[in-house]
């Protein structure tokens, strides 16, 4: 999984409602080459949304994201997610994904969270909230630090600094909503070929 998300290592964190619109949104962006996609599960539909991406593009890597009870690890799961991420963690949480085989992002924010998910083995974490939390500056400590934790920041990141994150050795890729901040297709498609042209340079 972190070799597919290196791949394209911006991650669209969308938060949907209406199937359409999600079908819409994913079309632009996965055709521009944002082929990691997560939703959040944070509305009522947001479930049939990804049932609905996850069916009409099935090579993208969709995941959902906002996960806090262990029972919606089952239900992204049954849905066919590749993915489930949290905002944080908690040790039943860890060992739901486990048991149930999907990969599984936890979130993290500080060295003793850092620590705790290294207890249970996690090595690839979440930096969340990313700006809240110390920026890319903080990231940088931890590669220090933490010399065997890679990250996926998320929280706060922008056109102008997402880059600043990728270019730390300890991070695989980043999450994100600026590029959908709007429902305008052409704002998103626009957004979407500003990030692929900045991961070429
Ligand atoms: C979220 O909580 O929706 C994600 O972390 C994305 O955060 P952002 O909207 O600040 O990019």
């Amino acid at each position: 999984m972190i070799e597919i998300f290196k791949k394209s290592p911006v991650i669209p964190v969308l938060t949907l409602n209406d199937i359409n619109q999600a079908l819409k949104i994913a079309e632009v962006l996965v055709e521009q080459g944002l082929n990691n996609l997560e939703i959040t599960l944070r509305t009522p539909n947001a479930l049939k949304c990804i049932q609905a991406m996850i069916k009409k593009f099935p090579s993208a890597n969709i995941g959902a994201g906002t996960i806090v009870h262990t029972e919606q690890l089952k239900q992204v799961k049954d849905i066919g997610c590749n993915f489930a991420v949290s905002p944080g963690f908690t040790k039943k949480l860890v060992n739901e994904a486990k048991s149930l085989n999907i990969f599984y992002l936890p979130g993290a924010s500080t060295p003793s969270e850092i620590i705790q998910l290294l207890e249970l083995d996690i090595k690839f974490q979440k930096f969340f909230h990313a700006q809240n939390a110390g920026g890319y500056k903080m990231l940088q400590t931890y590669a220090n630090i933490f010399p065997d934790v890679q990250f996926c920041p998320t929280g706060g990141i922008s056109p102008v600094n997402f880059t600043d994150y990728l270019s730390l050795n300890n991070v695989v890729c980043l999450g994100g909503s600026w590029m959908v901040s709007n429902m305008d297709y052409p704002k998103i498609k626009n957004a979407a070929q500003l990030i692929m042209r900045r991961l070429r340079i």
